[in-house]
């Protein structure tokens, strides 16, 4: 169901691989709300993904970037104006990758030029995108802007190695860049904590499937999946959400607050009987 929550927004998404990823998701419900966008990938995620189909589906333009890069991202900036006849209203960061975790070296041995990497692309990314937005004064007043961040920020989930401390930094970076662009511009900056989520990145983390089924249990909602995180980013870009920003936004069914369940008390419990 649509409420045109989006009717006549601009906005840019960065990070939709295939359908499996949050950020085509989000790109799906945009344009069921009215808006129309530009989509951003790596070269290589645009040769091994399906974003030309998205692209095709949503009306949108590709423009190739690694996020990492300033000219990269400049010309999506640019480019997006350009294509979309002037200032954004909305901008989701969706982008996350560890070289560390990737070629599976624990936190206690980590490769500190891939831990820079990981920095690079899963927090300074998101740094650079607003630097460079700003420049060029492309988010219109009231805009807004999202990036998805991971509860391991602030809790030790330690599969989710160097992850957790680019999603530490990138929560800090919605906090001090969005007390400058709100002071300057009002335009509210804002990370969204997601529930585990199986996706392309989200294989990537050790154990995945077992922590699934765990904060599943544990919250008290269940999880939130890709589609219901692409709801709650709808709003966060509608005008009906004007005064959010500076904030890490936990969209995890409650598992954030959560010690201990009553069930998992029982099951803890019964684990010990089958020992003695
Ligand atoms: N899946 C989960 O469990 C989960 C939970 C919480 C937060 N998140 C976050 O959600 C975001 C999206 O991830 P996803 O789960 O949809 O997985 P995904 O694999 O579909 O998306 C990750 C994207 O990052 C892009 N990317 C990697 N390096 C890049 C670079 N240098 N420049 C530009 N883009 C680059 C990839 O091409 C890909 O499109 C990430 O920030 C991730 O950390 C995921």
């Amino acid at each position: 169901m649509s409420y045109g929550l989006l009717k006549g927004k601009k906005g840019i998404i960065f990070g939709a691989l295939n359908d499996m990823s949050i950020a085509w998701q989000v790109a799906e419900k945009c344009h069921e709300e009215g808006a129309t966008f530009t989509l951003s990938n790596t070269a290589v995620a645009l040769r091994l993904g399906t974003v030309a189909e998205l692209a095709e589906k949503t009306g949108s333009e590709i423009i190739e970037a690694d996020a990492t890069n300033l000219k990269d991202v400049e010309n999506v900036i640019l480019k997006s104006m350009k294509i979309l006849g002037g200032k954004v209203d909305f901008i989701l960061h969706s982008i996350g990758m560890s070289p560390n975790v990737r070629k599976g070296l624990p936190y206690d041995a980590l490769n500190y030029e891939y831990f820079l990497k990981t920095l690079d692309i899963s927090a300074l990314s998101f740094h650079k995108l607003m630097l460079l937005a700003r420049k060029h004064d492309a988010i219109s007043d009231w805009g807004s802007v999202v990036a998805l961040s991971y509860v391991a920020a602030q809790r030790t989930l330690v599969g989710y190695n160097d992850m957790a401390d680019a999603k530490s930094l990138l929560e800090s970076i919605a906090r001090s860049f969005g007390y400058i662009y709100g002071r300057d511009k009002k335009i509210r900056v804002n990370t969204i904590s997601q529930s585990p989520t199986i996706t392309t990145a989200g294989s990537g983390v050790k154990g995945i499937e077992t922590l699934i089924d765990f904060t599943e249990r544990m919250s008290p909602l269940g999880n939130a999946s890709a589609a219901d995180c692409a709801d709650y980013c709808v709003t966060l870009f509608s005008d009906l959400t004007k005064k959010v920003t500076m904030q890490n936004l936990f969209h995890d069914g409650g598992f954030s607050s959560m010690a201990m369940s009553m069930r998992a008390i029982d099951q803890y419990a019964k684990s010990f009987d089958e020992c003695d």
